[in-house]
Order: structure tokens, then sequence, then C-alpha cells
């Protein structure tokens, strides 16, 4: 297991659901979490009230991005950890997707994924040492009607994680895939989905596993899954 203390770990999304649940477990396990949100407000209230270092962070922005994360290097020293957490979900017929909402999920879940992950891992490599957590999906283990866009943008990451784990584990960076069933979270209304999630498992159930993968360095988790039992009826 880790010594968790003064290890930096940087949350995208953390302003709802598994990212701020997140926040709380890896404060209680003595990681200094950094919580990132793309919306200032809801950033600022939910730091000071978390009492963690909170920045302004939309992820479909790669300026914002690359500066961003600089600044929480020059604020809080090298990056340990990152949790590629902030993801969109869209639903429904794909042929009536409009081009704003098919970039929107493909920038935030693909892409925002990609380019925080490119922003972070030079440095974890130089110093051989580093985890990287991305919150995929069962979307990304299946396919299924009405979810082709926000599936598509979570088996790119699958595959990019797999690959990445590969090829960072010899050079002592973890690079690991968490797959969630149904999270009983803010995700599908957000979306103006009704989702029933009676059977959904609780942000604070997944979070645990993300903690488990982040602090057992002697492990690299790959394709690790994880669904309510109530939810296979
Ligand atoms: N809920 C599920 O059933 C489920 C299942 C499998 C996987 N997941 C994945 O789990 C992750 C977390 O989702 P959740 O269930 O916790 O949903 P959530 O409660 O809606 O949280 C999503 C978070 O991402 C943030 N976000 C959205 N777009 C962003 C952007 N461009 N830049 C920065 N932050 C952005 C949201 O910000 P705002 O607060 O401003 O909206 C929110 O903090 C997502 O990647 C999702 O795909 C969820």
């Amino acid at each position: 297991m880790t010594e968790a203390a003064n290890k930096t770990v940087v949350v995208t999304g953390a302003t709802s659901g598994i990212g701020l649940a997140l926040i709380s477990q890896l404060r209680e396990a003595g990681y200094v979490p950094i919580l990132t949100g793309r919306n200032a407000d809801k950033v600022a209230t939910l730091a000071a009230s978390c009492k963690v270092p909170g920045y302004c962070l939309d992820v479909a922005d790669t300026t914002a991005i690359t500066d961003v994360t600089a600044q929480i290097e020059a604020d809080h020293g090298p990056i340990w950890g990152l949790v590629n957490n902030a993801g969109i979900w869209l639903e429904g017929e794909f042929s009536n997707y409009s081009e704003q909402e098919i970039k929107a999920v493909i920038d935030t879940n693909t892409l925002g994924t990609i380019m925080m992950t490119h922003a972070v891992l030079p440095a974890m490599q130089s110093k051989g040492s580093g985890a990287i957590v991305n919150v995929v999906s069962t979307g990304a283990l299946y396919t299924r009607k009405m979810i082709s866009v926000y599936s598509a943008s979570k088996w790119a990451i699958r595959g990019f994680t797999g690959c990445l784990e590969a090829e960072c584990a010899p050079k002592g960076v973890r690079v690991m895939g968490f797959y969630p069933g149904k999270v009983n979270s803010a995700m599908y209304e957000t979306a103006g989905i009704d989702r029933n999630l009676d059977v959904a498992m609780t942000p604070e159930q997944a979070v645990t596993m993300i903690v488990t993968m982040l602090s057992d360095e002697t492990m690299v988790w790959g394709q690790v899954s994880g669904r309510s039992i109530e939810d296979y009826g």
C-alpha cells in the first residue's frame, strides 16, 4: 500500500457525484485532493466547504488544461495522481443529435481525458511514479441502442487506457480504467433524461474502488468493473 501523505491528486468534474465524493474520501485517506470543475461558483463553494484547493477547469478547453495544470503544479508541487472523471451523458436516437451535442460529448469525455493525461504524464514519467484513473463506464464494455455517441466516447477511452497501461507501467506510472455501472448521480438529470436510479450504486461506493486503485501501488488495476447487485435482475 501507499504512503498517501502529501500526494497531490487532481480530480476533474469534482463538483458533483463521483468526483465530489472522491474529494472527501481522498482527503480522509491522507491525500491532497485538488477539486476542479467547469463552474467557477460551484468550485469556489465546494472547495471551501471541503477545505481543499479548487480550480476552475473546463476539460473541453485544451488551453485551460495547460494553464491550470501548470498553475496547480506551481501552487502545490508535482501532481502525483489524476482522476479523469469529468463526463456528460447523451441519450437518444443518433439521427436526432445535434453537431453541438456530439462535439460536447467527445470534447469532454474523450479529448478532455486524453489532453489532461497529456498535460500531466510527462512529469510523472520523468519522476518514475504516478497514477491515473480514467472513469470509463460499463458502456465501454458492451453496445446498445440510444447511447451511440456516449458509448463511442467511452470505448475510445477504454482503448486509450489499455494502451497507456502497457506503455507506462514499465516507467513506474499506473494508468487504470474504472468501469462502473449505473451510479446515483446528477448525470442523467443534467442531460435531461429521467432515469430510475433505485438500483444504482452510490457515488461513495464507486469511489471506494477508485481510492483502492490509487492507493494500492502494488497493483495496476485493469478493466475493473462494478455494478449494483440489484441491477442484474
Ligand atoms: N452516473 C452513472 O451512471 C455513470 C456510470 C458510468 C460512468 N459514469 C461516469 O462517471 C463520471 C462522473 O459522472 P457522475 O455520475 O458523477 O455525474 P455528475 O454527477 O453529473 O458529475 C459529472 C461532473 O463532470 C463535470 N463536467 C461536465 N462537463 C465538464 C467539463 N467540460 N469540464 C469539467 N467538468 C465537467 C460536471 O460539472 P457540473 O457540476 O458543472 O455539471 C460534474 O462535476 C463521468 O465520466 C461519467 O461518464 C457515470
